[in-house]
């Protein structure tokens, strides 16, 4: 039945043999590729959110909830990236796994992970700009800074209704010039990036330990107000909701399997290497933001450099703002690099129109598709609240994190014989563990947010009946009559 149709491992391998794409990144430009993609709007921004509407000094405790679905999550995605060494991450797992269907389905999904993610950056990127820019005297119009009918301050003691967020969508289109580029160029500066965020990191933990005091820790679970989320246990649950959009990302080294040197080696490695390295970061980060400032204070757009005012440290601040900036372009930059990658692997294996496999014949690169994605993402960032692109990112890649994790435990009775160069340990175990904390992070999130996943997820069936489907089932027709193509 042509819905369950699956690829094979050879198939998949001699495809990717085939593809156009340069491999060029060993395991650093992985690992970085990773902490590149995790490391942005989440710790810098919602951090503040976390601490001060949800979980108070707990925040940490969220961090770690968060951490270890992520964890269980990862060491699942780690066996499939080794054993499915191809461009397109969960998508291409399903597709060898259990069938077209459910590959449309995550792959479907995976845009609210990678594409919206990118807006929800886009729009923590443009808060940081338009802070620093008035700080630098530099005005920019109000109007043009915060999504259609949002009030805000117009610079000059009053408020003006605001019509587009234009820096988030700049921004996402100067990310889509650098993709174009070429992967290799991306990867350099991306490389270069990561090093200054995790720097900043680093310093702010460095400094700011020194002025932690125990008042501010206590309580360490604040009282429960009385509604579901507002501190106490329920409120470390919902802060490990929203803190796990900190945590995305990492998977997205998995997407660039195809550009990698040396995948069943080194995707594992790039994965589990960059969520270990930002999950240390990250509950130090917990630790002392909530340790310097008391947490009802940290409800702001800049919650770190607010953290590091509290100090006195005042040189310490600018520091942190003009990094944030830098650090956000590289998770842009890396996620929609994946979205990219994922439209890539769709549209060769027929699912999407075969533009969004064409490769620029110099930087080799899928041009058009990052164009396309680029124009309909900016217009998203435009428009749209950043809280709620990033509850719809974070729903749509706890699906995913879900349903991969169920994935190995279902491969290793249907296929128990294919080689595993990493295999996930005590399964079903981890598994089950990695799906259970997310589900219950799902959970967690708005009624509101759960509407739209399955809105989203109804126009994608929509979709693959009205065309995909006959589509890639023509495709495979001619190539049984025709044989492989050279080129996608
Ligand atoms: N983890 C990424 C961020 O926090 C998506 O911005």
């Amino acid at each position: 039945m042509s819905l369950l149709h699956r690829k094979s491992l050879a198939e998949l391998t001699a495809e990717a043999e085939r593809g156009l794409l340069r491999r060029s990144l060993g395991p650093l430009a992985l690992t970085a590729l990773g902490i590149g993609s995790v490391i942005g709007t989440g710790i810098f921004v919602l951090t503040g959110t976390a601490a001060s509407q949800h979980a108070g000094p707990a925040l940490v405790l969220s961090m770690i909830l968060s951490a270890v679905a992520c964890a269980l999550a990862g060491l699942c995605y780690a066996e499939f990236a080794a054993m499915v060494p191809v461009a397109g991450s969960a998508y291409t797992y399903a597709y060898a796994t259990v069938g077209e269907i459910f590959a449309w389905v995550i792959g479907w999904d995976l845009v609210l992970e990678y594409a919206l993610a990118t807006a929800t950056v886009a729009v923590g990127w443009s808060g940081y700009f338009v802070s620093l820019a008035r700080d630098v005297g530099i005005p920019f119009p109000a109007a043009l800074t915060a999504p259609p009918g949002t009030i805000v301050p117009d610079g000059m003691g009053g408020t003006a209704v605001a019509l587009f967020n234009a820096p988030a969508a700049l921004i996402v289109v100067a990310v889509a010039a650098l993709l174009i580029r070429g992967v290799q160029q991306s990867a350099r500066v991306n490389t270069a990036l990561v090093l200054l965020k995790c720097t900043v990191l680093v310093v702010f933990i460095g400094v700011g330990i020194g002025y932690v005091q125990r008042a501010n820790l206590t309580p360490f679970i604040p009282a429960n107000t009385g509604a579901f989320g507002e501190f106490g246990w329920s409120g470390v649950l919902r802060g490990a909701g929203v803190m796990f959009f900190a945590y995305i990302g990492f998977d997205s080294v998995s997407t660039a399997a195809q550009e990698a040197k040396n995948p069943q080696r080194d995707m594992p490695l790039g994965m589990l290497g960059s969520l270990a390295i930002c999950t240390v970061l990250y509950i130090g980060v917990a630790i002392v933001l909530t340790g310097i400032v008391p947490y009802s204070k940290l409800n702001v757009a800049d919650p770190l450099a607010v953290g590091i005012d509290a100090t006195g440290v005042r040189w310490l601040s600018p520091f942190i703002k003009i990094s944030a900036l830098f650090g956000l372009f590289s998770t842009m930059l890396v996620n929609m690099l994946g979205q990219t990658r994922i439209f890539y692997s769709m549209s060769r294996d027929a699912l999407l129109p075969s533009l969004f496999a064409r490769v620029h014949p110099t930087f080799r690169t899928p041009h058009i598709s990052t164009s396309l994605t680029a124009c309909v993402v900016a217009l998203v960032a435009g428009l749209t609240p950043i809280n709620k692109l990033g509850e719809l990112t974070s729903i749509g890649t706890l699906l995913a994190f879900t349903l991969v994790s169920l994935g190995v435990i279902v491969l290793r009775r249907t296929a128990p014989d294919v080689p595993r160069p990493f295999r996930t340990p005590w399964v079903p175990w981890v598994p089950l563990g990695a799906a259970a904390t997310c589900v219950l992070q799902m959970v967690s999130l708005p009624l509101e947010t759960w509407a739209r996943l399955f809105a989203w997820l109804a126009l994608g069936f929509v979709v693959y009946f009205a065309y995909s489907r006959q589509r890639a089932a023509g495709a495979r027709r001619m190539q049984r009559t025709e044989g492989p193509p050279h080129n996608p």
